[in-house]
């Protein structure tokens, strides 16, 4: 097998930065890092110091590309592609038409909270069901365009669903490292289902990082984690497409769940951008939340100020989320500074009752992405957000992505056996279990006038 690379020649405009000691270099080994400090890189577009894109023309731009029938135009995410990594052709990019999810208004968990304006940007309604598909049509795209016959990644679940779709689309091999016993099956059964060799390492996610971060100093296969820093890029286009949406006003706050990390990172470098080439005229405040049993960012700014990483050995039912030693700590601690948002860690207890109440709007999510109306609460509570104020709070994985969670819930079999299973009979009322009954027309109907009374 050839060992390709990202060289100055496969890319046009972009420069890779390392994020702590600020070396540039127009390529990038395969694993994504400095090669002078070892720290991550990031993309950086030096053209638009010599010429600053038009924020009116890219805005004009980007709203007549909806009424395109290219593939480039079609996809949310390369319809942004004037700040992103440049292609030689439209044909090179693997897509699956990612992107162009829904802003939802929430107004029942709007009530809840007392926010006078509560929106939620569904990322779980793309292609695989999460907001990796954005990043991964961008990276995908980049390995195929260099020369890669395999792709890698560890993964939670979402990652590796998304890598293996975007690999069969663009026809290449993908390798998943994911924990044994530590994933939702769905996720699982659409890494087999789009042909990847699925790996079930007997360790966490942190294990399969780190086993990856060896593997492809050894074996030529692209990289596909958040660390690839075109992942990122792709990432960005949903903050790009929620302000679009926002016809270019930012909301108050934007609140997004924290695992590797890689997502906060990609949001908050967008709205910088953003705000550099005067397509915003401010920065929304951007909160991470994490869940309390997987909190190293919550640790790492409050008690060492983010000057090192507190790793943690994490547990949460909210697997997609449940690593305790994130990759680009460092970005997001970044964004958060330059933001001016907050970070916060929420319990098991307050995820669940967000995440049903997310599904009482008609919407539902996956526990991980339900942490996000659980720190709201939390935010609102210290002041740190204002009940006038706007909040989009970004659902990253979809309903289905973890029908056990949902249905140990309403069976109320979440908790049991755990310290919190007392406490949680105070969910009672957000409890739909099904009911199993007699086939008779008479028992169908008492149960629909007993439900009309509660
Ligand atoms: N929400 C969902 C549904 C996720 O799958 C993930 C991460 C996150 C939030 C956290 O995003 O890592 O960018 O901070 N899932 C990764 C995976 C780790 O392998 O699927 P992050």
């Amino acid at each position: 097998m050839p060992s390709p690379s990202t060289s100055a020649a496969d890319v046009r405009h972009p420069s890779f930065r390392c994020i702590a000691c600020g070396d540039r270099r127009d390529g990038a080994s395969q694993d994504f890092r400095c090669p002078r400090c070892g720290d991550l890189l990031e993309i950086t577009y030096p053209s638009w110091q010599e010429s600053k894109p038009d924020a009116a023309r890219l805005k004009a731009a980007w709203r007549d590309r909806r009424l395109s029938s290219r593939a480039v135009d079609l996809s949310g995410v390369w319809r942004f592609r004037e700040l992103l990594p440049a292609m030689d052709a439209d044909q090179q990019v693997i897509t699956l038409r990612e992107g162009n999810t829904p802003l939802y208004e929430l107004p029942q968990c709007s009530r809840i909270t007392g926010v006078a304006r509560l929106l939620a940007k569904h990322q779980g309604l793309n292609p695989t069901g999460s907001f990796k598909d954005a990043g991964m049509t961008v990276a995908a795209t980049f390995a195929r365009r260099s020369g890669f016959r395999w792709v890698a990644c560890a993964s939670t679940g979402n990652t590796s669903a998304s890598m293996a779709a975007y690999a069969a689309r663009g026809g290449m091999r993908s390798l998943v490292l994911v924990p044994e016993g530590k994933i939702s099956w769905s996720k699982l059964s659409q890494a087999l289902d789009y042909g990847a060799v699925t790996c079930q390492l007997r360790t966490d996610f942190d294990g399969c990082l780190e086993l990856l971060q060896q593997l492809v100093r050894r074996a030529p296969v692209y990289q596909l984690n958040s660390i690839n820093p075109f992942r990122l890029e792709g990432q960005k286009t949903l903050a790009l497409e929620l302000l679009e949406q926002l016809d270019w006003q930012p909301p108050d706050h934007i609140v997004v769940p924290g695992g590797n990390l890689g997502n906060s990172s990609a949001i908050g470098k967008a709205l910088v951008e953003m705000l550099g080439l005067g397509l915003i005229p401010r920065l929304p405040r951007l909160s991470v939340i994490q869940a309390e049993g997987a909190n190293p960012l919550v640790r790492t700014l409050r008690e060492a100020a983010a000057k090192r990483l507190i790793p943690v050995s994490p547990e949460t039912r909210a697997t997609a989320i449940r690593i305790g030693s994130p990759a680009s700590w460092k970005k997001a601690a970044n964004v958060l500074e330059a933001t001016g948002g907050a970070c916060e860690q929420v319990s098991e207890l307050e995820i669940a009752q967000a995440k049903a109440e997310i599904g009482a709007e008609g919407i539902g999510c996956e526990p991980a992405s339900a942490v996000t109306l659980a720190g709201l609460k939390r935010l609102l509570k210290q002041g740190f957000v204002q009940p006038g104020e706007t909040v989009v709070l970004v659902l990253t994985g979809n309903l289905l992505k973890d029908p056990d969670y949902t249905i140990d819930f309403h069976r109320g079999d979440l908790f049991e056996g755990t310290r919190d299973g007392q406490a949680s009979t105070a969910l009672n009322c957000l409890r739909h279990p099904p009911i199993v009954l007699d086939a008779t027309l008479d028992a169908v109907i008492r149960t629909l006038e007993q439900a009309d009374e509660s």
